[in-house]
Protein backbone atom coordinates (compact mmCIF):
# COMPACT_ATOMS: atom_id res chain seq x y z
CA UNK A 1 0.00 0.00 0.00
CA UNK A 2 1.31 3.12 -1.07
CA UNK A 3 1.49 6.24 1.57
CA UNK A 4 0.36 9.41 0.58
CA UNK A 5 2.99 11.94 -0.91
CA UNK A 6 3.33 15.29 0.98
CA UNK A 7 4.97 17.87 -0.46
CA UNK A 8 6.61 19.63 2.75
CA UNK A 9 5.94 23.52 2.44
CA UNK A 10 8.32 23.86 4.53
CA UNK A 11 11.62 21.32 3.76
CA UNK A 12 14.02 23.63 4.82
CA UNK A 13 12.96 23.17 8.25
CA UNK A 14 14.62 20.26 10.70
CA UNK A 15 14.93 19.81 14.56
CA UNK A 16 16.39 23.16 15.85
CA UNK A 17 19.53 23.67 17.74
CA UNK A 18 16.94 25.18 20.43
CA UNK A 19 15.25 21.59 21.11
CA UNK A 20 18.64 19.93 20.67
CA UNK A 21 20.21 21.75 23.57
CA UNK A 22 17.16 22.00 25.62
CA UNK A 23 17.01 18.14 25.41
CA UNK A 24 20.50 17.58 26.49
CA UNK A 25 20.41 19.91 29.12
CA UNK A 26 17.41 18.10 30.60
CA UNK A 27 18.69 14.41 29.64
CA UNK A 28 22.46 15.63 31.71
CA UNK A 29 20.68 17.58 34.65
CA UNK A 30 23.02 21.07 33.22
CA UNK A 31 21.42 24.68 33.85
CA UNK A 32 19.78 25.78 31.21
CA UNK A 33 20.88 29.07 30.23
CA UNK A 34 19.71 28.32 26.69
CA UNK A 35 16.06 28.32 26.25
CA UNK A 36 14.18 32.17 27.05
CA UNK A 37 12.52 31.83 29.66
CA UNK A 38 12.48 32.45 33.51
CA UNK A 39 12.46 30.01 36.16
CA UNK A 40 11.75 32.11 38.86
CA UNK A 41 8.07 32.81 39.71
CA UNK A 42 5.59 34.83 38.38
CA UNK A 43 3.57 37.72 40.36
CA UNK A 44 1.42 36.03 42.91
CA UNK A 45 -1.33 38.96 42.36
CA UNK A 46 -1.57 37.95 38.75
CA UNK A 47 -2.27 34.44 39.63
CA UNK A 48 -4.73 35.62 42.12
CA UNK A 49 -6.69 37.79 39.74
CA UNK A 50 -6.99 34.89 37.06
CA UNK A 51 -8.45 32.62 39.84
CA UNK A 52 -10.51 35.06 40.61
CA UNK A 53 -11.68 35.93 36.97
CA UNK A 54 -12.21 31.89 36.32
CA UNK A 55 -14.16 31.85 40.35
CA UNK A 56 -16.40 35.09 38.75
CA UNK A 57 -17.38 32.56 35.81
CA UNK A 58 -15.10 34.28 32.68
CA UNK A 59 -15.29 30.99 31.65
CA UNK A 60 -16.64 31.42 28.38
CA UNK A 61 -15.16 32.31 24.81
CA UNK A 62 -14.59 36.09 24.78
CA UNK A 63 -14.90 38.47 22.07
CA UNK A 64 -12.80 37.51 18.68
CA UNK A 65 -10.94 40.99 19.02
CA UNK A 66 -9.75 40.16 22.51
CA UNK A 67 -11.39 41.16 25.73
CA UNK A 68 -12.63 44.77 25.52
CA UNK A 69 -11.02 45.98 29.46
CA UNK A 70 -7.86 44.43 28.45
CA UNK A 71 -7.98 46.13 25.10
CA UNK A 72 -9.06 49.54 26.50
CA UNK A 73 -6.34 49.18 29.48
CA UNK A 74 -3.47 48.60 26.54
CA UNK A 75 -4.77 51.81 24.49
CA UNK A 76 -4.55 53.90 27.90
CA UNK A 77 -0.64 52.06 28.13
CA UNK A 78 0.28 53.02 24.76
CA UNK A 79 -1.23 56.97 25.40
CA UNK A 80 0.67 56.83 28.72
CA UNK A 81 3.67 55.19 27.28
CA UNK A 82 4.16 56.75 24.02
CA UNK A 83 1.89 60.01 23.50
CA UNK A 84 -0.55 57.74 20.63
CA UNK A 85 -4.03 57.50 20.57
CA UNK A 86 -4.57 54.28 19.67
CA UNK A 87 -8.70 52.72 19.34
CA UNK A 88 -8.82 49.57 21.44
CA UNK A 89 -12.05 48.29 18.93
CA UNK A 90 -10.05 48.80 15.90
CA UNK A 91 -6.67 48.47 16.49
CA UNK A 92 -5.28 46.39 19.13
CA UNK A 93 -6.51 42.29 18.50
CA UNK A 94 -5.34 39.71 21.68
CA UNK A 95 -3.80 36.88 20.35
CA UNK A 96 -2.40 33.84 21.67
CA UNK A 97 1.55 34.55 22.20
CA UNK A 98 4.05 36.56 20.22
CA UNK A 99 4.69 34.22 17.95
CA UNK A 100 1.16 33.81 16.56
CA UNK A 101 0.84 37.77 16.20
CA UNK A 102 3.88 37.79 14.08
CA UNK A 103 2.35 34.84 11.68
CA UNK A 104 -1.08 36.59 11.45
CA UNK A 105 0.61 39.63 10.71
CA UNK A 106 2.76 38.38 7.78
CA UNK A 107 -0.02 35.82 6.43
CA UNK A 108 -2.18 38.77 6.16
CA UNK A 109 0.03 40.82 3.97
CA UNK A 110 2.39 38.40 1.81
CA UNK A 111 1.65 37.32 -1.31
CA UNK A 112 3.57 35.17 -3.40
CA UNK A 113 6.95 36.54 -4.74
CA UNK A 114 6.59 39.51 -1.99
CA UNK A 115 10.29 39.86 -0.79
CA UNK A 116 10.98 40.65 3.27
CA UNK A 117 13.83 41.88 4.47
CA UNK A 118 14.52 40.26 7.56
CA UNK A 119 17.55 41.09 9.89
CA UNK A 120 20.10 38.14 11.08
CA UNK A 121 20.56 37.02 13.65
CA UNK A 122 16.74 36.32 13.67
CA UNK A 123 14.21 34.85 15.84
CA UNK A 124 13.89 31.36 14.51
CA UNK A 125 10.48 31.98 13.00
CA UNK A 126 10.44 34.70 10.65
CA UNK A 127 11.71 33.41 7.89
CA UNK A 128 9.92 30.46 8.21
CA UNK A 129 6.73 32.68 8.42
CA UNK A 130 8.10 34.19 5.35
CA UNK A 131 8.39 31.20 3.22
CA UNK A 132 5.40 29.26 4.22
CA UNK A 133 3.55 32.46 2.35
CA UNK A 134 5.09 32.11 -0.41
CA UNK A 135 7.54 35.07 -0.27
CA UNK A 136 11.31 35.61 -0.19
CA UNK A 137 12.93 36.43 2.90
CA UNK A 138 16.10 39.12 1.93
CA UNK A 139 18.51 38.45 4.58
CA UNK A 140 20.92 40.69 5.80
CA UNK A 141 23.33 40.13 8.67
CA UNK A 142 23.56 42.83 11.17
CA UNK A 143 26.96 44.48 12.09
CA UNK A 144 29.10 42.51 14.28
CA UNK A 145 29.91 42.78 17.09
CA UNK A 146 27.79 45.59 18.18
CA UNK A 147 24.41 44.13 16.00
CA UNK A 148 23.51 47.50 14.16
CA UNK A 149 21.64 47.79 11.07
CA UNK A 150 23.64 48.85 8.14
CA UNK A 151 21.08 51.08 6.37
CA UNK A 152 22.88 51.65 3.03
CA UNK A 153 22.76 47.76 2.97
CA UNK A 154 18.94 48.32 3.54
CA UNK A 155 18.39 50.84 0.94
CA UNK A 156 20.51 48.30 -1.55
CA UNK A 157 18.46 45.69 -1.27
CA UNK A 158 14.81 47.69 -1.65
CA UNK A 159 12.99 46.36 -4.52
CA UNK A 160 9.83 46.79 -5.97
CA UNK A 161 8.96 43.42 -4.60
CA UNK A 162 9.70 44.68 -1.16
CA UNK A 163 6.93 44.23 0.53
CA UNK A 164 8.10 44.57 4.30
CA UNK A 165 11.08 45.28 6.73
CA UNK A 166 10.86 43.15 9.91
CA UNK A 167 12.37 44.80 13.44
CA UNK A 168 12.92 43.13 16.39
CA UNK A 169 14.06 45.59 19.41
CA UNK A 170 14.88 44.89 22.32
CA UNK A 171 16.71 42.94 20.12
CA UNK A 172 16.65 38.24 20.46
CA UNK A 173 19.25 36.83 20.80
CA UNK A 174 21.96 40.11 20.89
CA UNK A 175 20.65 42.09 23.20
CA UNK A 176 20.72 44.97 21.29
CA UNK A 177 17.84 47.95 20.39
CA UNK A 178 17.10 50.52 18.03
CA UNK A 179 17.88 54.39 18.75
CA UNK A 180 16.06 57.48 17.22
CA UNK A 181 18.68 57.53 14.09
CA UNK A 182 17.28 54.09 13.26
CA UNK A 183 13.58 55.35 13.43
CA UNK A 184 14.22 58.29 10.86
CA UNK A 185 16.68 56.20 8.47
CA UNK A 186 14.10 53.24 8.27
CA UNK A 187 11.64 56.29 7.63
CA UNK A 188 13.65 57.61 4.95
CA UNK A 189 13.08 54.18 3.03
CA UNK A 190 9.84 53.94 3.69
CA UNK A 191 7.89 56.98 3.24
CA UNK A 192 6.40 57.25 -0.02
CA UNK A 193 6.50 53.54 -0.66
CA UNK A 194 4.10 50.58 -0.13
CA UNK A 195 6.69 48.76 2.63
CA UNK A 196 5.22 47.94 5.33
CA UNK A 197 7.26 47.08 8.93
CA UNK A 198 6.76 44.43 11.24
CA UNK A 199 8.12 45.25 14.83
CA UNK A 200 8.56 42.41 17.15
CA UNK A 201 8.46 44.14 20.34
CA UNK A 202 8.01 41.28 22.95
CA UNK A 203 10.07 42.56 24.87
CA UNK A 204 9.12 45.11 25.56
CA UNK A 205 9.33 47.08 29.04
CA UNK A 206 12.72 44.73 29.10
CA UNK A 207 14.96 47.63 28.50
CA UNK A 208 18.01 49.09 30.67
CA UNK A 209 20.37 51.88 31.77
CA UNK A 210 17.20 54.20 31.46
CA UNK A 211 17.39 53.60 27.30
CA UNK A 212 13.91 54.66 25.65
CA UNK A 213 12.42 51.69 24.01
CA UNK A 214 11.95 52.91 20.21
CA UNK A 215 8.32 51.61 19.74
CA UNK A 216 7.26 52.09 16.45
CA UNK A 217 3.75 53.03 18.61
CA UNK A 218 5.57 56.27 19.28
CA UNK A 219 5.41 57.11 15.56
CA UNK A 220 1.68 57.58 14.41
CA UNK A 221 3.22 57.49 10.66
CA UNK A 222 4.84 54.56 11.05
CA UNK A 223 2.30 52.92 12.74
CA UNK A 224 0.25 53.30 9.58
CA UNK A 225 2.23 50.82 8.22
CA UNK A 226 2.80 48.41 10.85
CA UNK A 227 1.69 45.69 12.52
CA UNK A 228 3.59 45.45 16.00
CA UNK A 229 3.30 42.39 17.98
CA UNK A 230 3.70 41.98 22.26
CA UNK A 231 3.90 38.91 24.44
CA UNK A 232 2.51 38.86 27.31
CA UNK A 233 3.79 35.91 28.59
CA UNK A 234 7.14 37.18 28.13
CA UNK A 235 6.83 40.50 30.06
CA UNK A 236 5.08 38.64 33.20
CA UNK A 237 7.18 35.79 33.60
CA UNK A 238 4.52 33.10 32.36
CA UNK A 239 5.64 32.25 28.81
CA UNK A 240 3.88 29.04 29.19
CA UNK A 241 0.52 31.39 29.01
CA UNK A 242 0.94 32.03 25.40
CA UNK A 243 -0.62 35.50 25.08
CA UNK A 244 -0.25 38.92 23.38
CA UNK A 245 -1.36 41.19 21.19
CA UNK A 246 -1.08 42.79 17.93
CA UNK A 247 -1.59 46.63 17.39
CA UNK A 248 -1.92 48.47 14.17
CA UNK A 249 -3.74 50.40 11.82
CA UNK A 250 -7.58 50.33 11.49
CA UNK A 251 -7.35 49.15 8.07
CA UNK A 252 -4.25 46.84 8.31
CA UNK A 253 -5.98 45.20 11.49
CA UNK A 254 -9.63 44.63 9.98
CA UNK A 255 -7.59 42.12 7.63
CA UNK A 256 -5.39 41.12 10.52
CA UNK A 257 -8.47 39.79 12.29
CA UNK A 258 -10.03 38.12 8.99
CA UNK A 259 -7.06 35.54 9.18
CA UNK A 260 -7.35 35.39 13.29
CA UNK A 261 -11.02 34.69 12.60
CA UNK A 262 -10.63 31.35 11.04
CA UNK A 263 -7.90 30.37 12.80
CA UNK A 264 -8.10 30.45 16.85
CA UNK A 265 -10.47 32.98 16.73
CA UNK A 266 -10.46 33.93 20.50
CA UNK A 267 -8.26 33.89 23.25
CA UNK A 268 -7.94 32.19 26.71
CA UNK A 269 -10.36 34.14 28.27
CA UNK A 270 -9.56 34.43 32.53
CA UNK A 271 -5.97 35.57 31.19
CA UNK A 272 -7.63 38.10 29.66
CA UNK A 273 -9.48 39.38 32.51
CA UNK A 274 -7.14 39.35 35.34
CA UNK A 275 -4.73 40.93 33.09
CA UNK A 276 -7.07 43.73 32.67
CA UNK A 277 -7.10 44.58 36.15
CA UNK A 278 -3.29 43.98 36.97
CA UNK A 279 -2.45 46.67 34.35
CA UNK A 280 -4.32 48.90 35.79
CA UNK A 281 -1.16 49.63 37.95
CA UNK A 282 1.58 51.40 36.07
CA UNK A 283 3.90 49.41 38.65
CA UNK A 284 2.97 46.12 36.94
CA UNK A 285 5.26 47.04 34.05
CA UNK A 286 7.40 49.76 34.85
CA UNK A 287 9.05 48.03 37.55
CA UNK A 288 10.02 45.13 35.03
CA UNK A 289 13.58 46.66 32.89
CA UNK A 290 15.45 47.56 36.64
CA UNK A 291 14.14 44.16 37.94
CA UNK A 292 15.65 42.17 34.54
CA UNK A 293 18.54 44.74 35.19
CA UNK A 294 19.74 43.51 38.03
CA UNK A 295 19.58 39.82 36.77
CA UNK A 296 21.58 41.65 34.02
CA UNK A 297 24.28 42.90 35.84
CA UNK A 298 24.20 40.15 38.74
CA UNK A 299 25.19 38.19 36.14
CA UNK A 300 27.58 39.83 34.41
CA UNK A 301 29.29 40.28 37.43
CA UNK A 302 29.41 36.49 38.30
CA UNK A 303 30.77 35.94 34.53
CA UNK A 304 33.41 38.32 35.17
CA UNK A 305 35.47 34.64 37.38
CA UNK A 306 34.98 33.57 33.85
CA UNK A 307 37.39 33.21 30.71
CA UNK A 308 33.76 34.19 28.42
CA UNK A 309 34.03 38.05 27.32
CA UNK A 310 30.36 39.72 27.33
CA UNK A 311 29.07 41.79 24.41
CA UNK A 312 26.89 44.75 25.42
CA UNK A 313 22.94 43.69 26.50
CA UNK A 314 20.99 46.82 26.38
CA UNK A 315 17.60 44.94 26.73
CA UNK A 316 15.65 41.15 26.38
CA UNK A 317 16.34 38.35 28.56
CA UNK A 318 20.17 37.81 26.81
CA UNK A 319 23.61 38.62 27.07
CA UNK A 320 26.09 37.43 24.77
CA UNK A 321 29.47 36.12 25.30
CA UNK A 322 32.53 35.57 23.47
CA UNK A 323 34.92 33.04 24.26
CA UNK A 324 37.89 33.40 22.27
CA UNK A 325 40.04 33.46 25.37
CA UNK A 326 38.99 29.35 26.00
CA UNK A 327 38.64 27.97 22.27
CA UNK A 328 38.52 28.38 18.66
CA UNK A 329 35.71 25.67 17.84
CA UNK A 330 32.20 26.28 16.11
CA UNK A 331 30.10 27.75 18.37
CA UNK A 332 27.50 24.57 17.99
CA UNK A 333 30.43 22.50 19.18
CA UNK A 334 31.19 24.66 21.84
CA UNK A 335 27.62 24.96 23.21
CA UNK A 336 27.42 21.35 23.25
CA UNK A 337 30.46 20.10 24.74
CA UNK A 338 29.95 22.75 27.45
CA UNK A 339 26.40 21.31 28.33
CA UNK A 340 28.36 17.89 28.50
CA UNK A 341 31.45 18.58 30.44
CA UNK A 342 30.47 21.34 32.27
CA UNK A 343 26.42 21.32 33.06
CA UNK A 344 25.46 24.39 31.62
CA UNK A 345 23.44 25.39 28.02
CA UNK A 346 23.67 28.43 26.18
CA UNK A 347 22.59 29.05 22.35
CA UNK A 348 24.96 29.46 19.72
CA UNK A 349 23.94 32.34 17.98
CA UNK A 350 25.26 30.93 14.63
CA UNK A 351 21.27 28.69 14.88
CA UNK A 352 19.84 32.43 13.87
CA UNK A 353 21.46 32.59 11.18
CA UNK A 354 20.02 30.59 7.83
CA UNK A 355 23.64 30.96 6.63
CA UNK A 356 25.45 29.29 9.97
CA UNK A 357 27.32 32.58 10.01
CA UNK A 358 29.74 31.88 13.23
CA UNK A 359 31.20 35.10 15.12
CA UNK A 360 32.10 32.27 17.88
CA UNK A 361 29.60 33.68 20.17
CA UNK A 362 26.77 31.98 22.64
CA UNK A 363 23.91 33.48 24.37
CA UNK A 364 22.99 32.92 28.00
CA UNK A 365 19.75 33.78 29.13
CA UNK A 366 19.73 35.71 32.62
CA UNK A 367 16.36 36.05 33.68
CA UNK A 368 16.94 33.21 36.11
CA UNK A 369 17.18 32.53 40.48
CA UNK A 370 19.83 34.61 41.22
CA UNK A 371 20.98 30.71 42.93
CA UNK A 372 20.52 29.37 39.06
CA UNK A 373 22.74 32.32 37.81
CA UNK A 374 25.53 31.12 40.75
CA UNK A 375 25.54 27.59 40.11
CA UNK A 376 25.66 28.45 36.61
CA UNK A 377 28.73 31.01 36.60
CA UNK A 378 30.24 28.77 39.41
CA UNK A 379 30.58 25.78 36.48
CA UNK A 380 31.67 27.68 33.89
CA UNK A 381 34.67 29.30 36.22
CA UNK A 382 36.11 25.81 35.96
CA UNK A 383 36.70 26.07 32.11
CA UNK A 384 40.15 26.71 31.29
C1 LIG B 1 11.94 37.89 19.44
C2 LIG B 1 10.82 37.02 19.90
N1 LIG B 1 9.61 37.17 19.33
C3 LIG B 1 8.57 36.43 19.72
C4 LIG B 1 8.69 35.48 20.71
C5 LIG B 1 7.51 34.63 21.09
O1 LIG B 1 6.65 35.12 22.04
P1 LIG B 1 5.46 34.18 22.55
O2 LIG B 1 6.04 33.17 23.48
O3 LIG B 1 4.50 35.12 23.20
O4 LIG B 1 4.87 33.52 21.34
C6 LIG B 1 9.93 35.27 21.30
C7 LIG B 1 10.10 34.20 22.30
O5 LIG B 1 11.17 33.70 22.52
C8 LIG B 1 11.02 36.08 20.90
O6 LIG B 1 12.23 35.92 21.45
Amino acid sequence: MSSPTLVSKLPQVGTTIFTVMSSLASELGAVNLGQGFPDFPMSETLVSLVYKAMRDGYNQYAHMNGVAALREVLAAKIAHLYGTPVSPDTQITITPGGTYAIYTALTTVLQPGDEVIVFEPAYDSYIPNIVINGAVPIRIDLQFPDYRIDWETVKQKITSRTRMILLNTPHNPTGAVLGPEDIRQLRAIVTGTRILIHSDEVYEHLIFDGIPHQSILRYPDLLERSFVSFSFGKIYHCTGWKLGYSVSSPSLMQEFRKVHQFNCFSCHTPSQVGLAEFLKDKDSYLSLGPFLQQKRDYFAQLMTGTKFSPLPSYGSYFQLYKYDRISDEADRDFAIRITKEYGVASIPVSAFYQSGKDDRVVRFCFAKKAETLERAAERLQKIK
